[in-house]
């Protein structure tokens, strides 16, 4: 029997118990729900990193507008499914002040979180020619959304972006796109897991490939405004959030509000679509909707069918958020930077106990400090990293769910680790260098 951190026997039973056959295959919530089981049946806290969860508490305007809005009735109204005017008239602006992107309050969409803004524009953008069938994915990437598409049973490509960076991009689109047969392109900016962001050169390639081949682009801004290298939090003023809304009509921006106002438990994103695109007609619409018009089947189509709308209270919580930062009120990005700074402490404590990096360049720049970072320990695939690392009370999440070539590595998320754990985290993984050397 070895003596680990965290007693053996019980992680290995716990492990059995648990019927994943490979714990670094495992879905996110199914390591949430192990690791909790093990912290109960040993009373050990672990260094919790598998899961993307706010570290931080939410947005204050916001709950107290929704308690407001609780306490003047909404609750027992149905809210209209493209959202209540006073939020789009927000959203459009936030699009304007922070990306600098003019879209119509009409085309600004609230959705229950951008998981469902995904779902439902994988329904249309996916299904607007029968030809184009096929989604294709910008990865490393978010796990769920390959689960979203086999629910609908769309298919779909994806290649992991790490070596085709900058003008290599084009020549890895065009091998996908001139097969003719992908409706649509997603990726995330900054990029879970891998962190790395796309600069302008990237994006224009994408929003080229977008126009030349008539391929939706899904820009996925779940981290909004979190490249912390650069202060993209004054609204109105450059520099901004990069988007391919720059370089093609042809886009659904999905906009999180769960981590850039730490706002996850609410349910609540935000899509916006084109202008452009909003008003496109495509006949094929039909076989799915009673409209051929794009914006239309999203609404009365997709997000009819999957919630009637978004929650009422939870709409002027983000109203009364989006409100205060446009008016720069409230700088969101002072309240999340700390993030950043965890990570920078976090991957130095790794890195002195004999972990790499797995993405460790952004591009020809070393890569940011932020939300998500990626790290490998030589001699182990990730999927025996995740595991073993269970041992010493540190949990994470294996890259080969993601979609990345590197199998050798995990994603750690530094969200729910407070400066306090770092002398913990630290006692841990030395443990797991020596036993590892
Ligand atoms: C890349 C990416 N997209 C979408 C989401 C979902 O965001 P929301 O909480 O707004 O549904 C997440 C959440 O972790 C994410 O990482």
């Amino acid at each position: 029997m070895r003596k680990t951190p965290i007693d053996y026997s019980i992680v290995t039973e716990k492990i059995k118990e648990s019927g994943i056959p490979v714990v670094g295959r495992a879905k996110i919530r199914e390591i949430v729900r192990l690791v909790n089981e093990i912290e109960q049946a040993t009373g050990e806290s672990f260094i919790r990193m598998e899961m993307g969860v706010p570290g931080l508490p939410p947005a204050e305007v916001g709950v107290n507008a929704e308690i407001e809005a609780l306490r003047n009735g909404v609750a027992s109204k149905y809210p209209m499914i493209d959202g209540i005017p006073e939020l789009k008239d927000q959203i459009s602006l936030f699009v304007k002040n922070f990306l600098d992107i003019d879209v119509n309050a009409q085309n600004c969409i609230p959705t229950v979180g951008s998981m469902q803004g995904g779902f439902a524009a994988f329904m249309v953008a996916g299904r607007r020619n029968a030809k184009q069938d096929t989604v294709l994915f910008i990865d490393p990437g978010f796990p769920v959304q390959k689960q979203q598409l086999n629910v609908l049973g769309i298919p779909y490509e994806t290649f992991d972006v790490y070596n085709y960076r900058g003008e290599k991009l084009r020549e890895k689109l065009e091998s996908y796109l001139s097969k003719g047969n992908i409706s649509s392109i997603i990726y995330s900016n900054p990029n879970n897991p891998s962190w790395i962001c796309f600069d302008e050169t990237e994006l224009k390639i994408i929003g080229e490939m977008s126009n030349k081949y008539d391929v939706v682009i899904m820009e996925d801004l779940a981290y909004f405004a979190m490249d912390f290298r650069q202060d993209l939090s004054k609204p109105g003023q450059a520099p901004y959030q990069a988007s391919v809304a720059k370089y093609t009509n042809n886009y659904i921006l999905l906009i999180s509000s769960s981590k850039s106002f730490s706002y996850a438990g609410q349910r609540i994103g935000m899509m916006a679509i084109s202008n452009e695109l909003y008003k496109r007609r495509f006949a094929d619409l039909k076989r799915f909707y009673s409209s051929d018009e794009f914006g239309h089947s999203m609404i009365y189509g997709a997000l009819y069918a999957l919630s009637s709308g978004t929650s009422h209270s939870a709409q002027y919580g983000l109203c009364a958020i989006l409100k205060a930062v446009n008016s720069g009120e409230f700088n969101f990005i002072d309240s999340i930077k700390v993030y950043g700074d965890n990570a920078k402490r976090m991957k130095e404590i790794f890195l002195a106990n004999g972990f790499k990096f797995v993405y460790d360049m952004d591009g020809e720049k070393p890569l940011a400090d932020g939300f998500y970072f990626t790290v490998s320990y030589p001699g182990l695939t990730g999927d025996e990293l995740l595991e073993e690392l269970l041992y010493y009370g540190v949990s994470a999440i294996a890259l080969s769910t993601t979609g990345s070539e590197r199998t050798e590595g995990l994603r750690a998320c530094v969200s729910q680790i407070r400066p306090e754990q770092f002398a913990h985290l630290q006692d841990r993984l030395k443990a797991f260098y020596q036993d590892h050397k």
